[in-house]
């Protein structure tokens, strides 16, 4: 399962880089919002730091003014992916990108019947969010397991981007129910790492070989 990072956050991308997890950026309006930088600006910073898939997000509603959009966000990097909303004109556009080879991501993805439209439109990536999912009272991975079985039934290329994830057991459940990438926020990636017993193994054998007196270098 590759390993998105949901943020614009250029420090904590660099991080993720570094440990050689990062496969990929998704950004929304919301997330550049919170990085209080120039859209453009951030998104070319973000493109130089990974080979993956940056998602970039389209804010118009009609078909021609995204089309419009997608025009300047794909001029940024090769590795730009245009994020559109599930939307008749979100599809159109979706649609249009792909048949010319632009990698495109549909969002706010909420229904399997959803995904199946996506898929149809040839989206590279289908972006079902499972928090907000669980938030309204449903389940999150129940959506993602539908859509895993109803690709599989027809062979969509279309990979399964699970988005909104907010904990471990949801990194954990997409990888169980074969999404093919999820994407957190980096304090979620971080959390993956840590286990009590870890620590706890660590300090002990630290403690042992405190006694031996020796040193590796
Ligand atoms: O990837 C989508 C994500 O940014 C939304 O997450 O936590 O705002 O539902 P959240």
């Amino acid at each position: 399962m590759k390993f998105f990072a949901d943020t614009a956050e250029i420090a904590d991308i660099k991080e993720m880089a570094a440990t050689g997890l990062l496969d990929g950026v998704t950004t929304n309006p919301s997330l550049i919002a919170k990085s209080g930088r120039d859209f453009m600006e951030v998104t070319k910073e973000i493109c130089g730091l990974t080979d993956g898939p940056v998602s970039a997000e389209v804010v118009a509603l009609d078909h021609e003014t995204m089309m419009k959009e997608a025009e300047v966000l794909r001029k940024i990097a090769d590795n730009v992916c245009i994020k559109v909303p599930l939307t008749i004109d979100g599809l159109k556009t979706c649609n249009a990108l792909t048949m010319d080879g632009t990698m495109v991501n549909v969002t706010l993805c909420f229904s399997a019947n959803q995904a199946l439209l996506a898929a149809k439109a040839g989206a590279t990536f289908i972006s079902p969010f499972v928090g907000r999912h669980d938030d309204n009272g449903s389940n999150g991975m129940d959506l993602i397991r539908d859509i895993r079985q109803i690709y599989d039934n027809y062979d969509f290329e279309t990979e399964i981007l699970v988005a909104s994830v907010r904990h471990a057991t949801h990194v954990l459940e997409s990888a169980l129910i074969g999404a093919d990438v999820m994407t957190a926020p980096p304090a979620v990636i971080k959390g993956l790492f840590k286990h009590i017993l870890t620590d706890k193994g660590i300090e002990g054998f630290l403690a042992d070989w405190e006694k031996t007196g020796q040193s590796i270098v």
